[in-house]
């Protein structure tokens, strides 16, 4: 390929792209994203190239693998276009079926279709629930591209943005539009980004830095690396612009160790932008020159900390330092550095090509555009959902994610990542956006967002986040190191039914010295989990505390389970599926369950059966004295014991 030296080249290579795409020709996309390659869509792709092969059909129907779909929990995706034919959980023995009702006959195999809850079949992608209430500016692209191919990128107007900006528009008036678009960053605090690139423009040092943060080392988050994975150029185009208004001419892409796909596709993608003249020298023909090295991060959470994260990239271990001057002034080797997230750099194209106007139409008075939330949890839809910021919580776990599984009771929903805040069920009609978050007590974040019912311990859950953290904690300073630390100490005690009076009031003091003393935003923010726990779900800990009892029966040392010997048959299937055998008893001999050996795994509670119940979990009382060992069960006509 030739490289593009003008705007009128770009155009030109994107009509010729056009000219040999029959948009009515039928195209199988199959999603090959990391969870959709964990249910083995490769082998659903391979078994297509062999079907259409096989029955002569290689010049009507093209396949493509593309990225992240979203709805991951449903997948090997299968999306056929034009109609938008959406297949679920497709296995490599659907294939031939497909092949011969779908692509051949044009007809529907209706077992592969989502069902809704009235059972009604839906065909079209963008009608299934989970996809119809969201916006998908950013992520929707993924769907149509195969990542290594560029030109799937360019025939969506790919570059176009870059073209305008290099050719229309002065460094200055790319920084205008960002800056009246008032686009916030989507890694964390939500900084106006234009703000930022005016600060490493303005400030003095060259040469200047951008850099493209891909750490993403949140527990259960992965939309960035699903961007990456599925539309590389995206972000590199934001890039680029991003660079061309700071004025710099050397970017970093830091990307998680973990995270090879991503690697993978952004290294093609890279080596496919020079050759076509999006990066190097003379971009385009405008004079602009641009690079960028992708730097591989080792997997610490703390290192996508903007200080640590530059730390890292210039070869030393990630870890924070004091930002009495911020890094957009003196970043990586002390040179003015602007950092912005994966989400943040890829909505720069579109601001660019669509402008200001139509960016701050949607979203909120203070937060404006779209969020990708990673919606995990407690919830029948899980996967990676982009919806207009101002939704309510409630519009997102209910209509989006379908509610909670098993009509449990929602109890609470954790935002922003291991340090958000969890928020109760009161605030279901809140209006998503960085401050109505943060007014909470929660924040925004990476856009975690993990659902918890009636069966999650809020002591427990606190627990569960500050152990994480205490592993994260790079140690640097004592407030984080120890605070943390000694945080988590006093949760531990209470979930082991050791919790004294005044442990409330301790965490609720500790929390406030990490946050104010702590050397950076991990440790400042470590407090928000235990905080919103205490602040909303008080009554869990002095349960804990003053009755040792655990209200959602998770905390193994307050709970027990117990076998009613008026409802047990002596069936023996819990005795012979309990791990540690700590149930005595034997065919019409009545079960009983040895507390001192039972480890609560829970194994016989799940599988005793329904029509008998005859397993309670305890916890706050004495477990009832057994019948003594060896005496025999009756039974009634019904099954159960008289
Ligand atoms: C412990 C810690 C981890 C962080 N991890 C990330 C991350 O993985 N990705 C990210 O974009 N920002 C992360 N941040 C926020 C960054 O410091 C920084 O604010 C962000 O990358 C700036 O980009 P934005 O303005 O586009 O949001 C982290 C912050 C802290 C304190
Ligand atoms: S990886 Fe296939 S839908 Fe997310």
């Amino acid at each position: 390929m030739p490289r593009l030296n003008s705007a009128a080249d770009l155009e030109k290579i994107r009509q010729e792209i056009l000219a040999h795409r029959d948009p009515n020709k039928p195209c199988v996309t199959i999603c090959s994203g990391t969870a959709c390659h964990a249910y083995a869509c490769e082998e659903v792709a391979e078994a297509f190239v062999k079907e259409i092969e096989k029955n002569g059909l290689q010049k009507k129907v093209d396949v493509r693998r593309t990225g992240c779909h979203g709805f991951c929990e449903r997948g090997p995706l299968v999306v056929i276009f034009p109609k938008e034919i959406c297949y679920l959980r497709v296995k490599p023995e659907d294939v031939p079926e497909i092949t011969s009702t779908t692509l051949i006959e044009k007809k529907l195999v209706d077992r592969l279709l989502y069902m809704d809850d009235s059972g009604q079949r839906i065909m079209r992608e963008g009608d299934i629930p989970f996809y119809k209430h969201q916006s998908r500016i950013i992520f929707g692209n993924n769907r149509l591209i195969e990542p290594k191919r560029i030109d799937d990128y360019i025939a969506l107007g790919g570059y176009s943005a870059l073209a305008k900006a290099l050719f229309e528009m002065t460094p200055e008036q790319v920084l205008d539009e960002v800056k009246r678009a008032n686009l916030r960053g989507r890694g964390g605090g939500g900084f106006p980004a234009g703000i930022k690139w005016e600060t490493t423009r303005n400030a003095p040092g060259e040469p200047k830095y951008v850099v493209v943060n891909a750490d993403e080392g949140d527990p259960g988050v992965y939309q960035d690396r699903s961007v990456l994975e599925g539309n590389p150029h995206s972000v590199l185009e934001g890039l680029t612009i991003g660079a061309y208004a700071i004025g710099s001419h050397q970017g970093f892409v830091y990307v998680r160790q973990e995270y090879p796909l991503a690697v993978e596709n952004l290294t093609a993608a890279l080596e496919q932008a020079r050759e076509y003249g999006f990066l190097g020298a003379n971009i385009l023909g405008s004079g602009f020159d641009f690079d960028v090295k992708v730097h591989r991060g080792a997997g610490a959470f703390v290192s996508g900390e903007s200080s640590a994260l530059m730390t890292a990239i210039e070869g030393r271990v990630g870890e924070p330092r004091p930002k009495y001057i911020r890094t957009a002034v003196s970043g990586i080797w002390e040179k003015p550095t602007n950092l912005n997230n994966v989400k943040t750099w890829v909505t720069v194209p579109l601001i660019i090509n669509r402008g200001a106007e139509w960016f701050t139409s949607i979203g909120t008075e203070g937060s404006k555009g779209t969020m990708i939330f990673s919606l995990v949890g407690k919830v029948n839809n899980t996967g990676l959902v982009e919806v207009p910021m101002g939704m309510t919580l409630r519009e997102l776990i209910f209509d989006i994610g379908g509610g909670i599984p098993q009509g449990k009771r929602f109890k609470g929903v954790q935002t922003g990542g291991p340090s958000g805040g969890i928020i109760p069920e009161k605030f279901l009609d809140l209006p998503i956006d960085f401050d109505e978050l943060a007014k909470v007590g929660s924040m925004m974040g990476s856009g975690g967002m993990i659902v918890l019912d009636e069966t999650n311990c809020m002591v427990d859950t606190a627990r569960y986040f500050l152990n994480f953290l205490t592993g994260e904690s790079c140690g640097k300073c004592i407030p984080c190191r120890e605070g943390i630390h000694q945080m988590l100490k006093i949760l531990n005690r209470i979930c082991d039914g050791k919790g004294r009076k005044g442990d409330i009031e301790l965490l609720e003091e500790m929390a406030e010295v990490v946050r104010d003393a702590s050397l950076c935003a991990l440790g400042q923010t470590v407090p928000n989990p235990v905080l919103s726990t205490i602040k909303y779900f008080r009554d869990e800990y002095e349960a804990h505390i003053k009755e040792k009892r655990c209200p959602a029966g998770v905390c193994k040392a307050l709970i027990a389970y117990y076998i009613e010997q008026e409802k047990c048959p002596a069936c023996m299937i819990c005795l012979r599926e309990c791990p540690v055998e700590a149930i005595t008893g034997g065919k019409n001999l009545i079960h009983i369950i040895d507390q001192d050996k039972c480890t609560k795994c829970g194994a016989c509670l799940e599988v005793c059966p329904p029509r008998f119940g005859a397993i309670t979990k305890l916890s706050g009382v004495k477990v009832p004295e057994p019948a003594r060992q060896g005496t025999a069960v009756t039974r009634t006509r019904g099954g159960r014991n008289e």
